[in-house]
């Protein structure tokens, strides 16, 4: 692999500070072409225990480190990625597939959650408020959860790792990741570069595994591990939900979801085409935030189809890292075939395919639009994950908020238009944690991001992500007087 420096190309779990090496392990393949770019150690039940017993003992150190000795090494390692960011960004692309500026995009991105936590780490702010009676004082402090286990997914490698592990440590907390197994290469760099930023042996544990299942049980039934963070697919997230409820542990879920995209008859056009390109087609649409269904007012509902067609057909596809590739490939064959099955099943029910629609070599599908789309289409409440965008005609507000809100998600959600009554009236309306109001971009460190409905519960970045990871104490002072 052509990166500078050779050294954060691990193969190795990372346990208690130490690169473990099995003899049983996985291979990973670059999607692109299926070269197999690595053998990585495969963790069996054993290696979570050893991972927790390492985390428990860590936990009893960094836990009691100062808040700005906490900060000063996640502001280190926050340096080490921003300089190994071309290098981080290879690895990811290897790995992923997503075109290396947008591997470089989201590097930064990652990076930018262990910037915000340092920082957040000094402002784990306590109360006091007013007794009550006159003997009594009320204080309330903020503590640490304990052992995190962060389960991780395929398609942001880096930043899904940043978002947990960031504001974990900020708070005191210690912690296991388990990465996917399509992408383990990016979480064992972040790990190689936090060895190197000074962290404490088992602060930061990365357990490699091709066996999810075992290890997200070891990690949801052990009494040690309080918390669990969990980025993945909603049927996935459910089972983590269920295992955690034995112990009542904490859980935070990021999941699926299935997000409107609604363009009202006063939108700015060309925005909301440039909007509706950005959040459809990020990552090759394999976002959970990404535009999922296209609602068009009839008026607009031609005009912008030229134009998004336009823009859509002119899509370059290929190897990330080949200059001008917009769309890498798909993760692997099933991602494919099902949505494959999507296109069959719309355009058997009578949707028109405007642009693509078919599949090309290897793991590709052409970015297609499809318009005529009507809620009995599979189209309509699957997560499509790739590059299709389904295209609905609506006539009035009331039709189309009903039809967006017709979704067990509620993740993300975007809309178009300039009337500020109507955009408080939608924006209101719409039963999603996240609205992006004339834009098709929202995520950022300094926004909450997550879900309500079946896309999870909990909140990850800004000044609420930290909370996440910490446990309110009310102390009540008698006899004070
Ligand atoms: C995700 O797809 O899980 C996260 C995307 C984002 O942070 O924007």
């Amino acid at each position: 692999m052509d990166i500078k420096d050779k050294s954060l190309l691990r193969s190795e779990a990372y346990i208690n500070g130490e690169w473990i090496k099995k003899e049983t392990t996985f291979s990973v393949y670059n999607p692109y072409n299926h070269v197999k770019i690595a053998e990585v150690s495969n963790c069996i039940q054993v290696d979570t225990e050893s991972a927790i017993t390492a985390a428990d003992h860590a936990f009893q150190i960094w836990s009691n480190y100062t808040a700005n000795k906490r900060s000063r090494i996640l502001r280190n390692w926050y340096e080490l990625i921003i300089e190994n960011v071309t290098d981080l960004a290879h690895i990811l692309t290897i790995e992923q597939g997503k075109p290396l500026q947008e591997a470089i995009g989201e590097i930064k991105y990652g990076a930018s959650y262990i910037e915000w936590f340092a920082e957040e780490a000094k402002r784990v702010y306590g109360d006091v408020i007013p007794g009550q009676s006159r003997k009594n004082r009320i204080t309330v402090i903020k503590q640490p959860v304990g052992i995190i286990g962060a389960i991780t997914p395929w398609n942001f490698p880096s930043a899904m790792i940043t978002r947990k592990v960031g504001p974990a440590l900020a708070a005191g907390c210690t912690v296991i990741v388990k990465p996917s197994e399509y992408t383990p290469l990016s979480a064992l760099a972040l790990a190689e570069l936090s060895d190197r930023a000074g962290f404490p042996k088992g602060v930061i544990n990365i357990v490699t595994t091709k066996d999810a299942a075992a290890i997200g049980e070891s990690l949801t039934s052990n009494s040690k591990v309080k918390k669990i963070s969990f980025t993945g697919s909603t049927p996935v997230g459910k089972i983590v939900l269920k295992q955690s409820a034995d112990q009542i542990k904490k859980v935070t879920l990021e999941l699926g979801g299935n997000a409107p995209f609604i363009v009202f008859a006063d939108a700015d056009i060309d925005a909301a085409v440039s909007g509706c390109y950005d959040s459809k087609f990020r990552n090759g649409g394999q976002t959970c935030v990404c535009t999922n269904r296209i609602f068009l007012h009839e008026s607009i509902h031609n005009e912008f189809i030229e134009k998004f067609a336009n823009k859509v057909k002119s899509i370059k596809t290929g190897y990330g890292l080949d200059k001008g590739v917009e769309i890498g490939p798909m993760i692997n064959e099933n991602a494919v075939i099902k949505d494959i099955n999507l296109i069959k099943d719309a355009t058997n029910k009578g949707a028109k395919v405007i642009a693509g629609g078919m599949r090309k070599k290897g793991l590709f599908i052409e970015p297609t639009i499809l318009c005529n789309i009507d809620s009995n289409m599979d189209i309509f409440s699957s997560e499509i994950f790739g590059p299709i965008a389904a295209i609905y005609k609506f006539k009035s507000e009331s039709e189309v908020i009903e039809i967006a809100n017709n979704t067990k998600y509620g993740l993300a959600s975007y809309f178009y238009g300039r009337d500020y009554k109507l955009i408080w009236r939608v924006a209101e309306a719409l039963e999603f944690g996240m609205v992006g109001i004339n834009t098709g971009l929202m995520s950022t460190v300094a926004a909450p991001f997550g879900g309500i409905k079946e896309s999870g519960f909990g909140r990850e970045g800004s000044k609420y992500g930290i909370d996440e990871y910490l446990n309110i104490k009310y102390m009540c002072w008698g006899d004070v007087e």
